[in-house]
């Protein structure tokens, strides 16, 4: 392991000793099953990872922290490696299996440094969840993983894109240009600045404001990993795209079922991420509050497709007709009019959106140079995309399937 690596994952320890990134009350049966029913949903209907998918597989998972997406990975019947640096957390993760009665399940657990593990074992899944960018090398970490990886298995990992997590980041560069990297300063300018992201990762995520704070803030390490960067590991390790979520596949993906899937397209050419990289940048509230800007257009565009199509008949279109291609031609103008307003109001609001962030953050750098915390902090509150909502999208999934 290199130098570096080594000296932060010492940091990364002794902040995480501190407070611990990952405990959550599962303990608590109603805390419990709210938390097992997001997981589920999180790999059943947006990962499309099926829960007879895990049943009596080996499953390795690189960072495991105190282990309660291990114990729900067990309760869907895998077999558990797991490995974590941090002896407080592997302790923990023994005790939530014996409280739940799933020993059977948990083959080996071990504490250290994920570049330190070595296995004989290959594995039918490998997952890593929130750890790779707290470390120095996370191609590093990924290559170690993957090697353990058989063909025909499953990625499944959860890092910070470098576009996701910029909000977070541009988080930690005020704290630092603020506080000169003090500790204790960087804990209490980050409530007074950020409290709105803190207290709705509180509310969401059920970790307390201490666990956000020294997960998100007092975190010595947190590297936004490029996607193109990423899936040109994918390629290295020869893992095809399976599922992200949020999708990385850009809205109007068609292709001739003969043609390239989604996965050879993003092999061929990363870029076709980009699209959504843009959104993932500025992300600040759900697709339905987004879409309800442009709802009363949407619902022209509806009704004029069903009139041009009942019109003319073309819905189920019979010989025999009095065909009018006057009416049809004014039909189809009035719907493609209407398609257009709707294109039109979405893309003005999303360019509207970029230039409001841009605006946003120069009149953050302008308050900065101020280095008065009231004044900025009253400037933030005034902002409405920049450090509003999700701040970026907090957790990017992506799944990846090994080719045989
Ligand atoms: C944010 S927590 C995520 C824990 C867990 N995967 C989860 O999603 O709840 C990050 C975890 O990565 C572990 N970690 C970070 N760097 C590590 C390293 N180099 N080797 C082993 N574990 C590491 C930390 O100890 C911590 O438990």
């Amino acid at each position: 392991m290199k130098k570096k690596t080594r000296i932060i994952e010492k940091k990364v320890l002794k902040n995480y000793l501190t407070h611990s990134p990952s405990k959550l009350g599962i303990e608590n049966i109603s805390f419990r099953k709210k938390y097992f029913k997001s997981r589920e949903r999180l790999f059943f209907d947006c990962l499309k990872l099926p829960k007879k998918m895990f049943y009596k597989t080996d499953l390795l998972d690189f960072g495991c922290g105190t282990g309660e997406h291990d114990v729900c990975y067990a309760k869907w019947g895998a077999n558990l490696t797991l490995i974590d640096m941090n002896s407080v957390s592997t302790s923990q993760v023994k005790k939530y299996f014996k409280f739940f009665k799933l020993n059977k399940n948990l083959k080996k657990i071990i504490t250290n440094s994920i570049f330190k593990f070595k296995s004989k074992k290959k594995f039918d899944i490998v997952i890593s969840d929130g750890v790779l960018h707290h470390t120095e090398d996370p191609k590093r970490g990924f290559d170690i993983m993957l090697s353990h990886l058989k063909p025909g298995g499953y990625c499944i990992l959860e890092v910070a894109f470098d576009t996701s997590h910029f909000q977070r980041s541009l988080h930690r560069f005020i704290l630092d240009y603020l506080t000169n990297g003090d500790l204790k300063k960087i804990e209490i300018y980050a409530n007074k600045l950020f409290f709105e992201t803190i207290n709705r990762a509180h509310r969401f995520g059920g970790r307390s404001k201490k666990q956000i704070i020294y997960d998100f803030y007092t975190n010595p390490k947190h590297k936004g990993i490029n996607l193109s960067d990423l899936l040109s590991w994918f390629k290295k390790h020869n893992l095809k795209h399976y599922s992200s979520y949020p999708s990385i596949e850009p809205e109007g993906f068609i292709n001739n079922l003969n043609a390239e899937t989604f996965a050879e397209s993003l092999n061929k050419n990363k870029l076709i991420s980009l699209f959504q990289s843009m959104h993932f940048i500025v992300a600040s509230q759900d697709y339905s509050k987004n879409f309800s800007n442009y709802l009363s257009e949407a619902k022209k565009t509806s009704s004029s497709w069903k009139t041009f199509l009942k019109k003319t008949k073309l819905d189920d279109y019979e010989f025999k007709n009095k065909v009018n291609l006057d009416l049809t031609t004014k039909l189809f103008n009035q719907f493609t009019k209407n398609s257009l307003n709707l294109l039109q109001k979405r893309n003005n609001h999303f360019e509207m959106k970029i230039k409001k962030f841009n605006e946003e953050f120069l009149q953050l750098i302008k308050a900065l140079k101020t280095k008065n915390l009231g004044l900025i902090r009253n400037k933030i509150l005034k902002f409405s995309y920049l450090f509003k909502g999700y701040n970026g999208v907090p957790s990017n999934y992506i799944v990846g399937y090994k080719e045989k």
